[in-house]
């Protein structure tokens, strides 16, 4: 928690408590250890994003029907030590591999390998984290190979369009239940359902931080007010089913839906701004089309 005598972490250089003091119920904060991330701390944000999101425009033309996954993880790993960057995933709490894929039925924490090849009617999560210089990036794309069929489409634009309004749906003073609030009924119009057991997280240069960000509506997060100076990732995990997922048991990571359905993601990370928002993680392609996520299409 911030001090009445200590620097604004607004950045703003006057004391706390001559500026946000009042903006913030900092006390209902407090047991969330959420860093407020200095002007400094931000600048080095902005540049791990930027890496990461030419990351994920170096990656895209290569998600196509019969590349392995393990060629995918090659390719993203050898980019990112090419720039002279780390990629997170890597031996992170023995994370294997240098990103995440998750095809189908996969939720989360996909572990790519040499056998497993993306086939026409796939749906898959290319998920990319990296450290530049001690601070990370975030972000993952859902992506449709070949033809895909019409639940599939629908539960990749329902998450789509979630993670869109959440996105825009955030600013300095709201709760961060906000996203819960967005997400979840716009998903449930879908028919699809929000994952509670994973969640999005503050990010700096931890890649989990505080607070924890919970995609579907919720108490919990009501009394933490989003300010200027957080960073965290909204990743908003939907199943075209029921929300329970299972980890598999050989391998310690894989996370699956239990009913065996499809599930999708779309992930950025966030700067909260005096103002609003700022994507940290969009890709040079993304800016130049003004868009958050790209419109997903079937890959041939
Ligand atoms: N990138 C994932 C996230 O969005 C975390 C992957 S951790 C790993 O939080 F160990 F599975 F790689
Ligand atoms: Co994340
Ligand atoms: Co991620």
């Amino acid at each position: 928690m911030t001090g009445r005598n200590e620097p604004c972490p607004c950045g703003s250089g006057k004391k706390f408590k001559h500026c946000c003091i009042n903006k913030t119920d900092q006390k209902k904060q407090k047991g969330k250890n959420i860093i407020i991330k200095t002007p400094e701390q931000i600048e080095k944000m902005r540049v791990a994003g930027k890496f990461n999101g030419e990351l994920m425009d170096y990656i895209r033309p290569f998600i196509r029907q019969g590349i392995s996954t393990g060629e995918i993880n090659r390719l993203v790993h050898n980019y990112t030590i090419k720039h002279g960057h780390a990629p997170a995933t890597l031996n992170y709490n023995k994370f294997p591999k240098s990103c995440c894929v998750s095809r189908n039925n996969i939720v989360c924490h996909g572990i790519p390998n040499d056998k497993e090849i993306l086939l026409d009617g796939d749906i898959v999560n290319i998920d990319l984290t990296t450290n530049v210089n001690g601070y990370l990036g975030d972000q993952s794309e859902t992506f449709l190979i070949g033809e895909v069929s019409p639940a599939a489409k629908n539960l990749v634009l329902a998450t789509r369009e979630a993670a869109i309004a959440a996105i825009k749906g955030i600013a300095p003073g709201l709760s961060l239940s906000i996203i819960g609030d967005i997400v979840e009924p716009i998903v449930n119009r879908y028919g699809c359902s929000v994952v509670r057991e994973y969640t999005g997280h503050g990010i700096g240069s931890d890649f989990h931080e505080d607070p924890v960000v919970l995609h579907h509506r919720n108490a919990e997060s009501k009394s933490i007010i989003l300010q200027p100076g957080m960073t965290f990732t909204i990743e908003p995990m939907i199943n075209a089913g029921k929300y329970d997922v299972f980890t598999d048991k050989k391998d310690g990571w894989t996370v699956r839906t239990k009913d065996g359905s499809l599930s999708a993601q779309f992930e950025h990370t966030i700067l909260i701004t005096e103002v609003g928002s700022e994507i940290l993680t969009l890709t040079p392609s993304q800016k130049e089309k003004g868009i958050i996520i790209d419109i997903p299409k079937e890959i041939k």
